[in-house]
């Protein structure tokens, strides 16, 4: 429900002028309800002005769109929209402007008030999004080019002042490099395309009034000497995940990145997936670089979230993560062609009794590797929180075996086992069994062997072709079932689905 103070806000931004015209009067405290009703009604030019106002030293998009402490929670693509988050950008603009500008006039301004603007956590690029909203890749772009305007500006307008100074009184002293400026905390997605961009930002931004402070990096398709280029830029004090992938690094590559990554003191999740590792025939030089990766990421002081998916490491585990000595929290390792020996190393490591998420995605766990699979997820039943088996080929045979021990995980919040020849009553099986796990949300379950159209054909991926294959009626039926005995249980706090598009299992860092 909307608050009555919630209504009057709306109802005050409606009308641009005259909001302008009072906003002087406005007190402080109705600030975030008047950014959260423009946000939400997309009063783009209210919007720049209460940024350009901001009366406060923070302004963080998710703690006032989050809608907490009761408000009107407002929608993740009413939150990426593209003309108010631009409008934001260009309030913060505006104000550093006018800062600057008073503070080179020698006109007395209030202190500095705005001095970070957080934007991290509100957008989700897993999920669909619109024409209206702007991805992370274009959020990127946008604030890069910002922040290369205000150092440009910035210089152009010191250079000119030195000029006319020098002019009036030769040896004043020079106007050091401003000390006003507000740090804008972010993710950051880069490929080649914004490389230079990106990079030209970091440089300059370093010394100017708008200063990137990145979060999380994700780069695709970047190459060694980019990436390179670009850790060197970042500010260690923020980092928490580093994200690489496509970029077809190999071994060699990757040995070479990751002695820049030791500086990143609180970096706690590092996803590697596509790297081009593997392990089959290695020559000893190979073999040699397997063991400086596996020293390298010992390196990484504060290392909580491995991701090597798609690389071949058949047997491999315990070199690549023997030598850790603080337990991961979570491990991502799908279709890496694991043998027996690799789960039997885990499920005697350190690193069990602490993983929260576990994903073994697209590895063969029907025949060998169920047994082991199985004592590993027993050895974790205490701390697992999330588990993805997709494509795993798992059976029925195999899921009446899991179906207990993925009982006993008791903790356990998401679970993926989506695209696995299995039958409804496996799945209404597991269902029963899974009523009794107090913190589950959300499970996406394969269709059933039975809602196949009888074509022979069985699917092997997730590919959106399997449509083609699917009864639609038999599956709609399932579903409905499904719900039913979720109606009956009064778990309907659970989701359970099929639909693995509209629903992203939620990353680790933020469980
Ligand atoms: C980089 O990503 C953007 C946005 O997704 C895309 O338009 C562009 O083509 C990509 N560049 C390359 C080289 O793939
Ligand atoms: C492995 O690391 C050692 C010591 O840093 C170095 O001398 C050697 O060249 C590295 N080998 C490979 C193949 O990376
Ligand atoms: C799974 O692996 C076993 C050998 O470990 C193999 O016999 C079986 O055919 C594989 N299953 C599938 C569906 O590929």
């Amino acid at each position: 429900m909307l608050s009555l103070v919630f209504l009057c806000a709306r109802r005050l931004v409606s009308d641009h002028g005259s909001l302008r015209r009072a906003l002087p009067l406005i007190p402080e405290e109705l600030y975030p309800v008047l950014f959260r009703a423009s946000f939400l009604d997309k009063k783009t030019l209210v919007l720049q002005d209460l940024v350009q106002r901001w009366p406060f030293s923070v302004l963080s998009l998710q703690r006032l769109l989050q809608g907490d402490g009761g408000h009107h929670p407002i929608q993740l693509y009413v939150r990426a929209n593209k003309l108010c988050v631009q409008s934001v950008i260009l309030g913060v603009m505006a104000y550093l402007r006018e800062q600057l500008a008073g503070q080179r006039e020698g006109r007395l301004l209030r202190k500095q008030r705005l001095r970070l603007l957080d934007m991290t956590g509100t957008h989700d690029d897993g999920l669909e999004l619109g024409p209206e909203t702007m991805t992370l890749w274009s959020r990127t772009v946008t604030l890069a080019k910002s922040c290369i305007d205000m150092a440009r500006s910035e210089e152009t307008a010191q250079v000119s002042k030195r000029r006319k100074g020098a002019e009036e009184a030769a040896g004043s002293p020079v106007a050091g490099s401003s000390s006003l400026c507000v740090e804008v905390r972010l993710d950051l997605f880069v490929n080649s395309t914004s490389y230079g961009v990106l990079r030209d930002a970091l440089l300059l931004g370093s010394h100017g009034p708008l200063r990137l402070q990145c979060r999380d990096i994700r780069a695709e398709e970047l190459s060694l000497r980019s990436t390179v280029g670009l850790l060197e830029l970042l500010n260690p004090a923020g980092l928490r995940q580093i994200d690489l992938r496509f970029n077809n690094l190999g071994l060699l590559g990757l040995n070479a990145l990751l002695p820049y990554m030791t500086r990143f003191y609180h970096l706690q999740s590092l996803k590697l997936p596509y790297s081009n590792i593997d392990v089959r025939r290695l020559s000893p030089t190979a073999e040699e670089a397997m063991q400086n990766f596996s020293a390298h990421i010992c390196q990484l002081p504060a290392l909580k979230e491995l991701n090597l998916g798609s690389s071949r490491l058949s047997g491999r585990l315990r070199q690549l993560l023997g030598d850790l000595q603080t337990p991961l929290e979570s491990l991502e390792l799908a279709f890496c062609y694991l043998l027996p020996a690799d789960l039997h190393y885990l499920s005697r490591s350190i690193h069990v009794s602490s993983l929260k998420k576990l994903d073994l995605s697209g590895n063969n766990l029907s025949d060998v590797l169920l047994q082991p699979f199985l004592q590993l997820l027993d050895s974790a039943s205490t701390s697992l929180l999330h588990l993805d088996v997709m494509e795993c080929k798992l059976s029925d045979l195999a899921l009446s075996a899991l179906t207990p021990v993925l009982c006993r995980c008791r903790f356990l919040r998401y679970l993926g086992f989506f695209c696995n020849p299995v039958s409804g009553q496996s799945v209404r099986t597991l269902l029963r069994g899974s009523l009794h796990l107090p913190d589950l949300q959300l499970v996406i379950y394969p269709f059933p062997a039975e809602c196949f159209l009888d074509t022979g054909v069985r699917p092997r991926t997730s590919n959106p072709i399997l449509d083609s294959l699917i009864n639609c009626d038999k599956a709609a039926q399932f579903e409905a079932e499904v719900q039913e005995a979720l109606v009956r249980a009064q778990r309907t706090d659970m989701v359970w689905t099929a639909e693995i598009v509209s629903h992203r299992p939620p990353e680790y860092l933020s469980l």
